[in-house]
């Protein structure tokens, strides 16, 4: 038995390299280089015994992840600088669905640009065991800004219907390997645009609405999306109703369909509800909103005010991109008192504003680690209940995007020297999708003083997660009490620490 689990653990990591992290120093900070020969994995978890720990690590200097045991009670703990208290690991609040990132076109550009022994690295690093197991996929339906150009999947005429090159390429078979992986991962689908001639601009790009005698056009066509989707083994978990619906109303010529509020409920009860819940699709989770919090209130006040629509309705997703300016409190105008919603995070990047001077990729930022860190932090205190990340890869100028709207990933492909670099927000996001995992329930907690950010949560295997960060040049000591049983452990300067407890 014991060489049967010494063998699992050594396969992998003679496969795809030792936990620590290859680190490159970069021009904002530090990276993890994967290339043929070597790429960090996660250290596997312990199966605790009662009262034991395992800290999972990630500091600035040293991105990656570390691992280290022990178990409580410790001894007298005075000089914690903060102490984290659970009274009951019973008090629970939402319930996660999950974490996880886009399979846009271009990240599957950049994956197949890598040699094949590069490229199933990179999935590993996601998906696999000891990876960081992404358990949540977006998938567009059809182009977005990134691919290499603008495409629907026909013209007016539905039985011209058919995958594009983009999808037999880029993301059917890579999705499939990741589901290879996990078969669990829960995938949701998104449109951006529909056919140029059924739009009031008759253009992809151009915003416009779509025309009236579109809309069960339009729904059957996303029955036809799942069907095409089915047929190649991929089945999805959730549909959104639209990609940033209120974008055309800022003429950002990105592929897009805009609706006004009101329209929007309409194309929700009248037609994409009825035709997916009267369909062998019955069961797809209705996402609405898949949009920022800034235009939230109209959410509230149109859609979910009216019961035919909110009756389609399973959740709510929210994208980051004004959480610099609307404050986290705003998304209680996504609850409704009449139906549980669930809220998700459903899109985020950084290096967006370049307006602003900001760089698309900035190359082992810890500050855009931290960013996506506070954010979800931020969005999970608000009844958030998971997160997706926008492109799983971009390239070094954070493309390829067919309108230059280049941002920044958490894995960067460097294609000529067949390797990618994960950066902070990598580590980030696996501190959340691998260890708060589908199912786990937040719990509520509380701390002495605001000198670190903590969230706590109980998986369904009832180990208690309590994650941690610090964004202070210095180590600190931090006390954990739950129900009642302490003890003290040490958390590095700038890192973020994922604290897994059997009671
Ligand atoms: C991969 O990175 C490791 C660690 O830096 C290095 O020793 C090795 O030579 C690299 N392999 C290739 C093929 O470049
Ligand atoms: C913990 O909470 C559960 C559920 O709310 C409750 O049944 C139980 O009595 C609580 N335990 C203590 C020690 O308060
Ligand atoms: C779908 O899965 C079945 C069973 O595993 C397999 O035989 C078939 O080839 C797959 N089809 C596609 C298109 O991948
Ligand atoms: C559901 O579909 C059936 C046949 O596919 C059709 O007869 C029926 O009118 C549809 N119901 C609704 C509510 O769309
Ligand atoms: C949080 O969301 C869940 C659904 O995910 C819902 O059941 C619950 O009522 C919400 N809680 C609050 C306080 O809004
Ligand atoms: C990407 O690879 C090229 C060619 O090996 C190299 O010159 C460049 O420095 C690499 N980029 C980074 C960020 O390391
Ligand atoms: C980390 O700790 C330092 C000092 O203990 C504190 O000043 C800083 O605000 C903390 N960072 C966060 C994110 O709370």
């Amino acid at each position: 038995m014991l060489l049967f689990y010494a063998i699992l653990f050594i396969i992998p990591s003679l496969i795809y390299g030792q936990y620590e992290c290859n680190v490159r120093e970069t021009e904002y900070g530090r990276v993890c280089v994967c290339n043929s020969t070597y790429c960090d994995i996660v250290p596997p978890l312990e199966t605790l015994l009662s009262g034991h720990y395992q800290l999972y690590s990630t500091s600035k200097s040293s991105p990656g992840f570390s691992s280290v045991t022990g178990s409580f009670p410790t001894e007298s703990s005075s000089s914690a600088t903060v102490t984290i208290t659970v009274g009951n690991v019973s008090d629970t609040l939402q319930t996660i669905i999950g974490f996880g990132g886009a399979f846009t076109d271009s990240f599957g550009i950049n994956l197949l640009s890598l040699p094949d022994d590069v490229q199933q690295k990179l999935l590993y690093s996601y998906f696999g065991q000891n990876g960081i197991q992404y358990n949540l996929g977006r998938v567009p339906i059809g182009g977005t800004d990134f691919s290499t150009r603008p495409y629907t999947y026909s013209d007016d005429d539905l039985d011209t219907f058919e995958l594009q090159s983009e999808d037999y390429s880029y993301k059917i078979p890579v999705i499939q390997k990741a589901l290879g992986f996990n078969s669990n991962i829960r995938l949701f689908a998104s449109p951006w645009s529909s056919p140029a001639s059924t739009k009031t601009s008759n253009s992809i790009t151009i915003s416009g609405e779509l025309k009236d005698e579109y809309s069960q056009w339009w729904a059957d066509y996303h029955i036809k999306f799942l069907k095409a989707y089915e047929e190649n083994n991929i089945t999805f978990w959730g549909l959104t109703t639209q990609n940033e619906a209120f974008d055309g109303f800022l003429s950002v010529n990105i592929p897009n369909i805009k609706y006004t509020a009101a329209r929007m409920v309409t194309w929700i009860k009248d037609f994409l509800g009825p035709t997916i819940r009267n369909s062998s699709y019955s069961d797809l989770k209705i996402i609405t909103h898949d949009d920022n919090r800034a235009v939230l209130p109209y959410l509230n006040w149109f859609v979910l005010s009216d019961d035919d629509a909110l009756n389609y309705i399973d959740g709510i997703g929210l994208h980051w991109y004004s959480d610099i300016l609307i404050p986290p409190s705003s998304i209680e105008f996504a609850k409704s008192d009449k139906k549980d919603l669930f809220i998700l995070g459903t899109e985020a990047c950084n290096g967006y504003i370049r307006i602003l001077g900001i760089h698309a990729v900035e190359l082992g930022s810890w500050l855009r680690g931290m960013n996506y860190l506070n954010n979800i932090l931020d969005d999970l205190s608000y009844n958030v209940t998971g997160w997706t990340d926008w492109n799983l890869a971009l390239d070094e100028s954070g493309g390829p995007t067919y309108i230059d709207n280049n941002v920044d990933a958490p894995i960067i492909v460097n294609s000529s020297s067949g390797e990618f670099y994960k950066q902070p927000m990598f580590y980030v996001m696996g501190h959340f999708s691998k260890f708060v995992v589908p199912d786990s329930a937040r719990v509520v907690s509380s701390a002495s003083n605001d000198k670190v950010k903590s969230m706590v949560f109980k998986r369904p295997d009832g180990k208690i997660v309590v994650t941690i960060s610090n964004a202070s040049a210095n180590d600190i000591t931090v006390e954990i009490d739950i129900e009642g049983v302490s003890g003290v452990i040490n958390i590095a300067g700038h890192s973020v620490n994922t604290f897994l407890y059997k009671a």
